[in-house]
């Protein structure tokens, strides 16, 4: 089975057409979003409609939940707010609906983990080895048997592993798949699609493979001047733009 993880769409639907593209083309069983589509960029409904036609599985992220409740976005950076305030006024209800619905949570198979930040909370990060090692404590108590976790939210392509005796440590990724070892836990991030912030712009994503376990890590090229004239158009802040370019 061929799963494509995709994460942090950010209503950048140039973006996401690249990658559906080279998704279409790669005898992918399913694709799985970790979270939020929408915020930052300028295409917001584009992005949600997208998701809902190709039955995308999906994951609440922080943003998505702030779009439906403002309350939410209160913690946000200025231009991350001001962003989801015009998101919030250009989703039309039933956008909101489909958002609304998303869960915190979903487990694939029995086996796989899916989350935003961290299991209990959209907002949370792993950035640290603390917070991998909480989140690995947290799959042993209230998900056992299962052993990997994707999530997003960092908008870095990360690889976390916790071995048979408890150590916890981060994986140097040094070429494009890794092949995950059946003894150890994991928590893996594809990077994102919509707003990457590795100081390189194009989409990232991942392929995973169940047999053997092993994930590839893609990136794809997009038309980033077309994204980038839009959010212009929307009046929304200029850095934003500019940060598609740099990839910050
Ligand atoms: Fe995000």
């Amino acid at each position: 089975m061929r799963v494509a993880i995709i994460s942090d769409i950010h209503s950048n639907v140039e973006a996401l057409k690249a990658v559906l593209d080279e998704i279409e083309q790669d005898n992918i069983s399913i694709i799985v979003n970790l979270g939020d589509l929408v915020g930052y960029n300028a295409n917001p409904k584009e992005c949600v409609e997208l998701v809902q036609e190709r039955k995308i599985i999906s994951i609440l992220g922080n943003h998505d939940r702030a779009a439906t409740e403002l309350k939410y976005a209160e913690g946000f950076n200025i231009l991350a707010y001001q962003a989801l305030v015009w998101s919030a006024k250009t989703l039309t209800n039933g956008h909101k609906e489909f958002l609304n619905s998303l869960q915190h949570t979903k487990v694939l198979w029995d086996r796989y983990l899916l989350f935003h930040g961290v299991p209990e909370n959209p907002d949370g990060y792993i950035f640290y080895f603390f917070q991998a090692k909480k989140v690995f404590n947290y799959m042993r108590k209230k998900t056992p048997g299962v052993r990997v976790a994707f999530f997003g939210h960092t908008h870095h392509r990360a690889v976390w592993q916790r071995d048979v005796r408890g150590k916890v440590s981060k994986v140097e990724i040094s070429g494009d798949h890794l092949l995950l070892d059946a003894e150890q836990m994991y928590l893996i991030n594809p990077g994102s699609v919509g707003q990457p912030r590795q100081k390189q712009w194009k989409a990232s994503y991942l392929v995973f493979t169940n047999d053997p376990e092993t994930i590839h890590f893609r990136s794809v090229a997009y038309d980033v001047n077309s994204a980038q004239n839009k959010i212009r158009e929307a009046h929304l802040p200029e850095y934003l733009a500019e940060r598609l370019e740099s990839g910050l």
